[in-house]
């Protein structure tokens, strides 16, 4: 044998033994990419407090000019920049985050009590699946990059339905389908609204960022005569 021929065979070895130590870590790797995650809160608020400032810019716009009173419900709040923002956005409106993750939860408490806006925006963890609000709790819902993670969308739909009031808007942005369709092999967000209990139901493309349709926006409302 070459003098040096031991070295490609070790370093095959080494690299099939750390290879199979972190294989956990692979396939965790491997889920957040599918699914547009990061494996965790501290690293997604990094990355959506330098690149997302601007689309929770235009989100709080829009939401504020409908809503510049009254109650909103976040759902997906994450790390809670959003519904900062908002509360920043429009002084007499009251939010409330819902997330399923306890860590985004606390980030998300702690970001507004730093803001000093604790009294008006409040996160508690939940799943849209079943949302821990009574019926007709809100005036308005909105979610942003977060339906894609429900694992059942419709049923999210319906919650969100249940705790809205009379007449109230939902707006959820979310991935636009040549984005979210690899991800998860799903239906048309079209699809869904149209199966939805909301009375108006409109899909918009949203450019975001500068002209690029990366976005959808699915624009609902609970019917007036609804009453809960
Ligand atoms: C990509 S982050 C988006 C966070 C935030 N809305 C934003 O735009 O920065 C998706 C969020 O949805 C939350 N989420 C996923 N499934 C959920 C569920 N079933 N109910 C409530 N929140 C959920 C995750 O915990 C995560 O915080």
């Amino acid at each position: 044998m070459p003098k040096r021929s031991w070295i490609i065979p070790a370093a095959v070895l080494g690299a099939a033994v750390v290879l199979y130590r972190n294989h956990a870590a692979l396939e965790r790797i491997g889920a957040n990419v599918r699914d547009f995650s990061l494996p965790s809160a501290g690293m997604y608020d990094t990355l959506a407090a330098s690149l997302l400032g601007g689309l929770y810019e235009r989100v709080a716009d829009e939401v504020a000019e409908a809503h510049p009173t009254g109650t909103i419900l976040e759902v997906g709040s994450g790390p809670g920049r959003l519904a900062v923002r908002l509360a920043q956005t429009a002084s007499n409106l009251e939010i409330t985050g819902v997330d399923i993750s306890s860590t985004m939860v606390e980030r998300a408490n702690r970001l507004a009590v730093g803001a000093g806006l604790g009294e008006r925006v409040r996160f508690e963890v939940g799943d849209v699946g079943a949302l821990p609000f009574p019926e007709g709790s809100f005036h308005g819902v909105v979610s942003t990059l977060s339906l894609h993670h429900w694992p059942d969308p419709a049923r999210g739909l319906a919650e969100i339905h249940r705790v809205l009031r009379p007449s109230g808007e939902v707006w959820i942005y979310d991935l636009a389908h040549w984005l979210w369709r690899p991800a998860r092999g799903e239906s048309r967000i079209s699809r869904l609204a149209a199966a939805s209990p909301f009375s108006d139901r409109e899909v918009e493309v949203f450019r975001w960022p500068g002209s690029v349709p990366a976005f959808v926006l699915l624009r609902l409302r609970r019917a007036r005569e609804d009453e809960p």
